[in-house]
C-alpha cells in the first residue's frame, strides 16, 4: 500500500521555515498591538452563505475555489478562503455594530482555496490580517498602509504599493453601466465576456495580453469617482506622500473579492515570481450591512505568510543550547535528574540513548548545541559531569552541584 502523502498544494512548515513563521507572527502581532489591535481567533469552518454574501458569488474564490461540503447535520459549510468574512460575522453576531465605537482586531491562520498550485500559490496557506471597524476617515486607511509598511520594513522587505479607489454606492453603479456599454463593443476572451455580465470591473484585471491591449481605452474608475470619493482618494494620496510612502495608482486594481468600496491596495514584491502580491486589502464600508448589521465603515488587509517567508532572513540567534547525554546505561537516570532545573536558565536537549563520547559530540553539533554535558561510568563514580563550551572550546569536569 502506498504511503499517505500531504494533499496537493498543502505543505508542512518545519525547521527553519517554522522558526521564521513564528518570528514573523510574533513581530507582526507586536506591531498590530502597538496600533491598538487585539487578537481574534475565528473558526476555520463557516456557513457557505457567509462567503457567498461577502466575497461574492461571481468571484473566482466563491465560484471555483471553495472547499465546500455538507456536514453531518446537513449544513452547507466551507473552509474559510479568507479571514475578513468570519471577523465581520463575529462583529455583527456580537452586536458590535450597535454598540458603536471602534473595534480593531488582528488574526492569523490557515485559509483554503482550491486553486491551481504553483510557486507562491497554495491550496492551504496562512494569512496575517487586521480589520478596523467604525472609522470612516481616510486617515484610518493611511494608518493601515503605514502599519503594513512598518511590518515589511521590520523584516527588510522591499515592496511596491499599488493603490486604487473603487468608489462607493453612488459612483460605482454609474461607472459600471458606462464600463459595460464600452466592454460590449470589444473583442475579449471568454472569461471577460462572462464577467461583463457577472462582475464587469473584474474584466479590467484580465491577465490575457490581447485583452490588456484592447482594454487600454476602457473608462478608468479613478476618473469617474463622485466628489466625496475623489476628495478622499486625493487626501489619502496626500497623506501617503507627506509621510514618505511611495505608491503607484493602478486604476485596474480591482481585487478578487467583491466587498471593497473606495480604497483598494496591494503590496507587491519583485522578488518572488509571478505570484507577486504579498499583501492586499482596502475599505469595505458596506460589508457589515450586507451581513445584516448596521452600516459601519471598515478597512483591513491580509498578508500572505508563505509568500513573505520567501523574503525574510531571520537574524542569527545567539541563543545558548545545552545538549546532555549518557555514555552508560547507569548514567541515563542521572542525565534525567541533572537537567531538571537547568531548563529554567537555558534551552536543554537530552539524548537518552547510550552513545559513545564522539557520537554524542557529533549529535550535539548536528542539533545546533552550543554546550555539551556528558555523564558516563567514571563521572558517576566521581559525582562529576564532563562539559564543553563549543564557542570558547573550554572543556572541564565539574561537580554535579556546580553543574
Ligand atoms: P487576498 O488578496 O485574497 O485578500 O489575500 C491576501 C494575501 O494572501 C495575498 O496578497 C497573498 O499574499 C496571500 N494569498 C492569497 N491566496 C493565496 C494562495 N493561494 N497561496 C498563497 N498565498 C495566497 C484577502 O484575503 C482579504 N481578506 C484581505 C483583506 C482583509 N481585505 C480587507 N481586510
Amino acid at each position: 500500500m502506498a504511503n499517505i502523502q500531504s494533499l496537493r498544494g498543502m505543505k508542512d512548515i518545519i525547521d527553519n521555515d517554522s522558526e521564521l513563521f513564528n518570528y514573523f507572527i510574533e513581530n507582526c502581532s507586536a506591531i498590530a498591538k502597538k496600533y491598538g489591535y487585539g487578537y481574534i481567533e475565528t473558526p476555520l469552518l463557516e456557513e457557505t452563505a457567509l462567503f457567498k454574501r461577502s466575497v461574492g458569488e461571481s468571484s473566482d474564490i466563491v465560484s471555483k475555489e471553495m472547499y465546500q461540503f455538507i456536514d453531518k447535520g446537513e449544513h452547507d459549510v466551507c473552509l474559510r478562503p479568507e479571514g475578513t468574512a468570519g471577523v465581520v460575522r463575529w462583529f455583527v453576531q456580537n452586536k458590535k455594530d450597535r454598540a458603536g465605537g471602534l473595534n480593531r482586531v488582528y488574526y492569523h491562520g490557515s485559509m483554503f482555496r482550491y486553486e491551481r498550485p504553483q510557486k507562491g500559490r497554495l491550496r492551504s496557506f496562512h494569512q496575517f490580517g487586521c480589520e478596523s471597524f467604525g472609522e470612516a476617515s481616510v486617515y484610518e486607511d493611511a494608518t493601515i498602509i503605514l502599519m503594513i509598511s512598518e511590518m515589511l520594513n521590520f523584516f527588510g522587505i522591499g515592496f511596491n504599493l499599488q493603490l486604487n479607489s473603487l468608489g462607493c454606492k453612488d459612483c460605482m453603479p454609474t461607472y459600471k453601466d458606462g464600463l459595460v456599454d464600452h466592454l460590449k463593443e470589444l473583442e475579449l476572451c471568454e472569461d471577460c465576456n462572462r464577467r461583463i455580465l457577472t462582475n464587469p470591473i473584474r474584466v479590467l484585471d484580465c491577465k490575457n495580453d490581447s485583452c490588456k491591449e484592447t482594454l487600454i481605452e476602457a473608462p478608468s474608475i479613478t476618473e469617474n469617482l463622485c466628489a466625496t470619493c475623489d476628495t478622499d482618494f486625493e487626501k489619502l494620496k496626500e497623506i501617503l506622500e507627506n509621510n514618505g510612502i511611495e505608491y503607484e495608482v493602478d486604476s485596474n486594481l480591482v481585487r478578487g473579492l467583491d466587498y471593497y468600496t473606495k480604497t483598494a491596495f496591494e503590496f507587491v514584491s519583485d522578488n518572488i515570481g509571478a505570484q507577486s502580491a504579498i499583501a492586499g486589502g482596502g475599505r469595505y464600508d458596506r460589508l457589515v450591512e450586507f451581513l445584516g448589521g448596521k452600516p459601519t465603515p471598515a478597512v483591513g488587509f491580509a498578508i500572505g505568510i508563505e509568500r513573505l517567508l520567501e523574503l525574510i532572513i531571520k537574524p542569527e540567534s545567539d541563543e545558548e543550547i545545552l545538549y546532555v547525554g549518557a555514555m552508560s546505561a547507569d548514567a541515563v537516570d542521572m542525565v534525567f535528574s541533572a537537567v531538571y532545573d537547568k531548563r529554567e536558565t537555558i534551552k536543554v536537549i537530552t539524548d537518552y540513548k547510550v552513545r559513545s563520547f564522539s557520537k554524542h559530540l557529533n549529535n550535539a553539533q548536528k542539533q545546533g548545541a552550543t554546550k555539551i554535558a556528558l555523564i558516563g561510568d567514571d563521572e558517576l563514580t566521581n559525582g562529576t559531569i564532563w562539559t564543553k563550551d563549543f564557542t570558547t572550546k573550554d572543556e572541564k569536569s565539574i561537580s554535579l552541584e556546580e553543574f
